[in-house]
C-alpha cells in the first residue's frame, strides 16, 4: 500500500468539565473528526490517499481544538467543524495553508508555560 498524501490528526482527548487545561471534545462526540471524515467522502477523496485520524490529547489542549497535517507537520489551533472545509479544500486538496489557524511556532509545545 501507498503511504497516505496527507494524514490528518484530529485531538478528540476529553477532560471533565472545569479541567484547567480543558479538552478538544468537550461533548465527547467528537464532531471535529467527523466532520473530517465526511467532508473528505463527500469530495470523493479516498481513505486511502488522505486519513483522518482520531488522536489523543496532542498537549496543544489551551490552544485547540487541535489537528496536526502530516507530512507538513502543520499545526491547527482553535478548529471547530465550521473548519473542515477550509482546511480541506485549501491545505489538503489546494496546498495553501489555512494561515489563520496555524498554531506558531512561539506557541507549539509551549502551552503549558502561558
Ligand atoms: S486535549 Fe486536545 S491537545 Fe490536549
Amino acid at each position: 500500500m501507498a503511504k497516505f498524501e496527507k494524514h490528518i490528526f484530529i485531538c478528540t482527548n476529553q477532560r471533565p468539565d472545569g479541567n484547567p487545561r480543558s479538552c478538544c471534545n468537550p461533548s465527547g462526540n467528537a464532531e471535529l473528526h467527523r466532520a473530517f471524515k465526511e467532508k473528505l467522502s463527500a469530495r470523493g477523496i479516498p481513505g486511502d490517499k488522505v486519513r483522518a485520524n482520531k488522536a489523543g490529547c496532542l498537549e496543544q489542549c489551551e490552544v485547540g481544538p487541535t489537528v496536526v497535517v502530516y507530512p507538513d507537520a502543520v499545526w491547527y489551533g482553535g478548529v471547530t467543524p465550521a473548519d473542515v472545509d477550509e482546511i480541506i479544500d485549501s491545505h489538503i486538496v489546494g496546498g495553501r495553508l489555512v494561515e489563520r489557524l496555524i498554531i506558531p511556532d512561539s506557541v507549539l509545545n509551549n502551552t503549558q508555560k502561558k
